[in-house]
């Protein structure tokens, strides 16, 4: 009986579940066991492996549910595997050997890693040493290349713009500004979607750095007019005109990012330092924005991409990453997939449509 060995990688995001009921009810259907991989690599590192078999029976009623059955981590790069020392420092090591060596003994044929742009970094590495591997896009932020969109992010857009909506009341009942923040690290898909949805006032984004002066002016002007509350969206990767992203230096062995948020304290500061009179108050939406119930578009799009990933499984087409390209589910080489990053493109309808209907964008 043939394998294949499902792992989700990286930040979760609404949907995973999808992919997993979808690649295992395909797996099934023609015959093949379908296994998973407890926490990405982790499962094929630990001794004895923690993978598990998947049943249909296993994936029931899992396409509602955030998060991923599995598990997953985002500190977990067999390529850099973080090993505690004696001496207690934590040194980077190659354990790609060990994940080499898993994939033979359980005799897995295919291996199906859903995640964002270091999971699909870390399959095209293993591709490239002779693994079967084929990658699942996914990722709140949207920001990956060789894709249109990816599965989580619709659902992110969504609770964004739930909490815009209730921003709204309370702010005009206050008179106030409200700061949101909401998460995209160099991507302003979800900060851009939901200003438009949410009908905020101000949106900005990493891709156009603002400049403080003509936030102020377009707040005042709005205040000017008689509407007394106003609505800024701010993506947690935003950053002034010669300023730098705002987080922490993570403390966690093996993270490779910065964690990202408070920008949008900075930027009440700023505005307040700017002579901005009205009351500011802020709200960081974080990792809400990543759990919960998918909505349909997500469940559809990642079930999809499942049921491809298992198709290009079967046929033995490894090496390759499933895609959205306009209403066509494709797939792309993991080369393409790795080569950039799907950003906001300022000159874009989107950003032309949101300046036009009065959102400043912090630069004009
Ligand atoms: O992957 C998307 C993302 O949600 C980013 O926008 C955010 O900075 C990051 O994940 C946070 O990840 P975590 O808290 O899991 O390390």
């Amino acid at each position: 009986m043939k394998k294949v060995l499902i792992l989700t990688g990286g930040g979760d995001c609404p949907g995973l579940n999808a992919v997993i009921r979808a690649v295992v009810k395909c797996a099934t259907r023609e015959g093949w066991q379908a296994y998973g991989s407890i926490e990405a690599y982790h499962g094929l590192l630990k001794q004895p492996y923690e993978v598990i078999p998947l049943t249909n029976h296993d994936v029931r009623g899992i396409h509602f549910r955030g998060g991923t059955i599995i598990g997953t981590t985002n500190k977990g790069d067999p390529f850099r595997y973080p090993v505690q020392q004696e001496d207690g420092q934590w040194v980077e090591t190659d354990r790609s050997g060990e994940v080499l060596k898993a994939i033979t003994d359980l005799g897995i044929n295919a291996v199906i890693s859903v995640g964002g742009d270091g999971s699909q970094r870390i399959s095209k590495k293993f591709h490239d040493l002779g693994v079967p591997v084929i990658g699942v896009p996914k990722t709140i932020d949207n920001d990956l290349a060789a894709t249109d969109q990816t599965f989580g992010y619709q659902t992110a857009v969504q609770t964004a713009t739930e909490a815009l909506d209730r921003l709204v009341t309370t702010a005009s009942s206050h008179h106030r500004t409200m700061i949101l923040e909401v998460m995209g690290r160099d991507a302003g898909w979800i900060a851009i979607q939901s200003a438009i949805a949410g009908g905020a006032e101000v949106c900005l984004i990493p891709e156009i750095p603002y400049d403080i002066g003509v936030v102020i002016k377009s707040l005042e002007t709005r205040y000017e007019k008689g509407r007394g509350f106003a609505n800024i969206v701010i993506a947690e990767g935003a950053k002034p005109i010669g300023g730098t992203q705002v987080g922490r230096k993570s403390t966690e062995a093996g993270y490779g990012h910065v964690h990202l948020g408070g920008v949008a304290y900075q930027l009440a500061d700023e505005l307040k330092a700017g002579g901005f009179k009205a009351d500011i108050r802020v709200n960081v939406l974080g990792h809400t924005q990543r759990g919960g119930v998918p909505l349909a578009f997500d469940r559809v799009l990642a079930t999809l991409f499942g049921v491809k990933a298992f198709e290009l499984a079967r046929d033995g087409r490894f090496g390759r990453m499933v895609s959205l390209r306009g209403k066509q589910i494709v797939d792309v080489s993991l080369e393409e997939a790795t080569s950039g990053q799907n950003l906001v493109n300022p000159a874009s309808f989107l950003v032309q449509a949101a300046r036009d209907i009065g959102i400043c964008m912090g630069d004009a």
